[in-house]
C-alpha cells in the first residue's frame, strides 16, 4: 500500500535497501516512444552514492535493465519493467539497529505499524528507494523535454550558507560544477567546506532545493483536489528527509500586503504574462504560463555517527551509536530526485490534460 504514485502515467516502486534490488513498473507511458537504458543512466549517475567526498561511500554502479515495455528500442504501451541491482551490501554495520530504534529515522515507526521489519540498512525506508523514481522521472523527463519543458534543480542552502537569489535559469554545467550542486561557486566552496567539516565530527547538516520549471504551457493541473502545486508538493513530501514545501512566494508572502503581493496581468509580446511571479507559475491550481518555482526543506540526515540516546524494542531506555554508510548532507543527492517527481507529476498532468480538453487543446 502506498507504493503507487500517478493517475494516467502510473508509476510502482518496489525493493529494499539491503534486498536483491531496487525496481519501478511504468504504466501508461505512450507508444512508440525512442527509449533506451541510455536515456536513464545518466539520471541515476547523478543519484547514485559514491559519486563524491561530499555522499555515502557506499559502492554501487546502480545500472539499470529495462526488462519490458520497450522493443527495437521504442516503447510499446505496455508496462515497462525497470530494474537496478544492489551490489554492496553490508548487513553488519546495522546489527545494533536490530533491536535498537535511530533517533528521527523510520525504525521505531515501521516496527510498531508492520510488527516486523528489515533493519538492514534502513530496508524500504532507504534513500535505495529512490532509484525508482529517478528512473521513472527519466522516461518522463525525456518526453516532456519533447514539448520544451525544462527542469532546472539546485541547492539554495545548506544549514545557515544561502545562495543568492539567482535572475537566470542556472545552467546544468554550472550545477554540476560543484558536487553540492549550488550554482554560485562562491556559496558552493563554502557549502563544501561545511559539509567535510560536520562529516568529520560524524554529523549531519539539512538546507534547501529549488525547483525552477520554464517552457511550462498555460493549462496544467486539475482542480480542486489534484491542483498542480498540490500534487507537487505530495510528490515532494514523499521523498524521504523533506520538511517542507513552499511555493512562489510561500511563506515569506504572508509578510506582503495583496496590493503588493498580487502578480499584475500585462500584454507582453502578444502573450498575457505576469509583471512578478509571487503564485509561482501555478493559479486556482493550474499552470499559468510563468516558470514554475518551488523550494524544498531536507532535515539533516538522521543517522549521525554520534552516540545518541534512544529505546529498544522493549522500550527501555538505552544507547545507539550511529553506523554504516551514510550521507552526511542528502541535498546534492537529493537533487536529480526531486527533478525526477516533478517531471512524474507533470508528464501525468500534462496527460490528463490532454484527455479531458483534447477537444479544444493547442499546445503547439
Ligand atoms: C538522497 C537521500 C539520501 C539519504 N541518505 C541517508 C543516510 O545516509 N542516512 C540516513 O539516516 N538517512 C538518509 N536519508 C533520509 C532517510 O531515508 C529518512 O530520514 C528516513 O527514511 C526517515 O524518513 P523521514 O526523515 O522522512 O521521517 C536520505 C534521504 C535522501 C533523500
Amino acid at each position: 500500500m502506498g507504493n503507487s504514485f500517478g493517475t494516467l502515467f502510473r508509476i510502482s516502486s518496489w525493493g529494499e535497501s539491503h534486498g536483491g534490488g531496487i525496481g519501478v513498473v511504468v504504466d501508461g507511458c505512450p507508444p512508440r516512444m525512442d527509449l533506451s537504458e541510455e536515456d536513464i543512466q545518466p539520471c541515476l549517475d547523478r543519484r547514485r552514492p559514491g559519486q563524491s567526498k561530499l555522499t555515502t561511500p557506499r559502492d554501487e554502479a546502480d545500472q539499470v535493465e529495462i526488462l519490458s515495455g520497450t522493443f527495437a528500442g521504442k516503447t510499446l504501451g505496455t508496462p515497462i519493467a525497470l530494474l537496478v541491482r544492489n551490489k554492496d551490501a553490508r548487513p553488519q554495520a546495522y546489527e545494533e539497529m536490530k533491536t535498537k530504534f535511530r533517533p528521527s529515522h523510520a525504525d521505531f515507526t515501521y516496527q510498531n505499524k508492520f510488527g516486523i521489519r528489515n533493519h538492514e540498512g534502513g530496508g524500504r525506508s532507504s534513500a535505495r528507494e529512490t532509484i525508482a523514481r529517478v528512473a521513472a522521472g527519466a522516461i518522463a523527463q525525456k518526453f516532456l523535454s519533447v514539448d520544451q519543458v525544462k527542469i532546472t534543480t539546485y541547492v539554495d542552502r545548506i544549514h545557515d550558507i544561502e545562495c543568492p537569489e539567482l535572475e537566470e535559469v542556472p545552467t546544468l554545467e554550472s550545477i554540476e560544477a560543484s558536487p553540492t550542486r549550488c550554482p554560485h561557486p562562491e556559496t558552493a566552496a563554502k557549502i563544501e567546506s561545511r559539509i567535510l567539516e560536520v562529516k568529520k565530527a560524524g554529523d549531519s547538516v539539512g538546507g534547501t532545493i529549488i525547483c525552477r520549471v520554464n517552457g511550462l504551457p498555460v493549462g496544467w493541473g486539475a482542480p480542486v483536489f489534484d491542483r498542480l502545486e498540490a500534487d507537487l508538493a505530495k510528490a515532494m513530501m514523499s521523498l524521504p528527509a523533506t520538511k517542507g514545501f513552499e511555493i512562489g512566494s510561500g511563506f515569506k508572502g504572508t509578510y506582503l500586503k495583496g496590493s503588493e503581493h498580487n502578480d499584475l496581468f500585462e500584454e507582453r509580446e502578444g502573450k498575457v504574462r505576469t509583471k512578478s511571479n509571487r503564485s509561482g507559475g501555478v493559479q486556482g491550481g493550474i499552470s499559468n504560463g510563468e516558470e514554475l518555482y518551488f523550494r524544498i526543506a531536507f532535515k539533516p540526515t538522521a543517522t549521525v555517527l554520534q552516540v545518541q540516546k534512544t529505546v529498544n524494542e522493549e522500550g527501555e531506555n538505552t544507547e545507539l551509536m550511529g553506523r554504516g554508510r551514510h550521507d552526511p548532507c542528502v541535498l546534492p543527492r537529493a537533487v536529480p530526485i526531486v527533478e525526477a517527481m516533478t517531471a512524474l507529476v507533470l508528464i501525468d498532468h500534462k496527460m490528463r490534460h490532454h484527455a479531458q480538453c483534447f477537444s479544444f487543446i493547442d499546445e503547439g
